[in-house]
């Protein structure tokens, strides 16, 4: 318990079970990224983890490999407190408000480089144009010989029966997850708003994000050949869902 009173740790534990809700294989997506992190810059990386949320990838970096280091990006104030109230006192990691829209966004970071820029369920809030933009300034930010690896949503629209089929499959086990007593994002957020310490920051969060819109979700090809346009000289997947994938890029 932290000396606020607030209880970070149980607010990490009902993001992770609402975020699985979404991605029951959410902790195998992580446990395969730090593979790739290990098997290419070794245990002790220097990490941004971008649009970081609650710091759940960070989380398990330091767990894993106690040497590393993270900075945490991202723009929700709400997130961000829930990150930095878990982490508090930590000296091997930062967290840094900003919109990774903003062109400028990566003056704000406190390294010019990393080994490993890491994400997870965040870039398919962004269109294609800003997020061919954003692997412009993340091939940037890898050193020669690092790695992104970006997990999430994208979708093939070559194979639209496959991904009907899909969908109404993993929608039909969310509802009866639901019916279980799983929470979503709207109930999720509906508690924070609620909360004594959460509350300004959720409103500020509605605020600049109003509903919550996604973007195009363009598919992992479209993934590896903008990170390969962008300075990475291998990119493919390393892991994949029937509904997301996870493509590694090598610079
Ligand atoms: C579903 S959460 C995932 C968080 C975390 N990676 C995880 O796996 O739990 C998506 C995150 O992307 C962040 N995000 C979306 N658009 C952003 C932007 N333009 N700038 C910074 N962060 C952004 C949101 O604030 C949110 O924290």
């Amino acid at each position: 318990m932290a000396a606020t009173g607030t209880d970070w740790q149980s607010w990490q534990e009902s993001w992770d079970r609402q975020q699985e809700w979404y991605m029951p294989d959410r902790e195998e997506r992580f446990r395969v990224m730090l593979d790739m992190v290990e098997a290419i810059v070794g245990p002790r990386p220097r990490v941004l983890d971008l649009a970081c949320g609650t710091g759940s990838i960070t989380d398990r970096l330091l767990k894993r490999f106690p040497g590393a280091t993270s900075t945490g990006v991202d723009l929700d104030p709400a997130l961000l407190a829930i990150a930095r109230g878990t982490f508090e006192g930590d000296d091997r990691v930062a967290f840094v408000t900003a919109d990774l829209k903003d062109a400028g966004w990566t003056r704000r970071l406190p390294h010019p480089t990393y080994d490993a820029v890491l994400t997870a369920t965040a870039l398919h809030w962004l269109h294609s144009e800003p997020l061919a933009g954003l692997y412009g300034q993340i091939g940037g930010l890898v050193r020669g010989g690092g790695l992104f690896m970006n997990a999430d949503h994208m979708i093939d629209t070559g194979t639209p029966r496959i991904n009907a089929a899909e969908r109404a499959h993993r929608h039909a086990a969310m509802d009866r997850a639901r019916a279980a007593g799983a929470v979503d994002w709207a109930e999720w957020w509906a508690v924070a708003a609620k909360d004594p310490v959460l509350a300004a920051p959720t409103a500020e969060r509605f605020a600049i994000y109003g509903e919550h819109a996604d973007g195009d979700m363009p598919s992992v090809h479209w993934h590896v050949r903008t990170l390969r346009e962008s300075g990475f000289g291998e990119a493919r997947t390393v892991w994949a869902s029937p509904s997301d994938s996870m493509v590694l890029a090598v610079k």
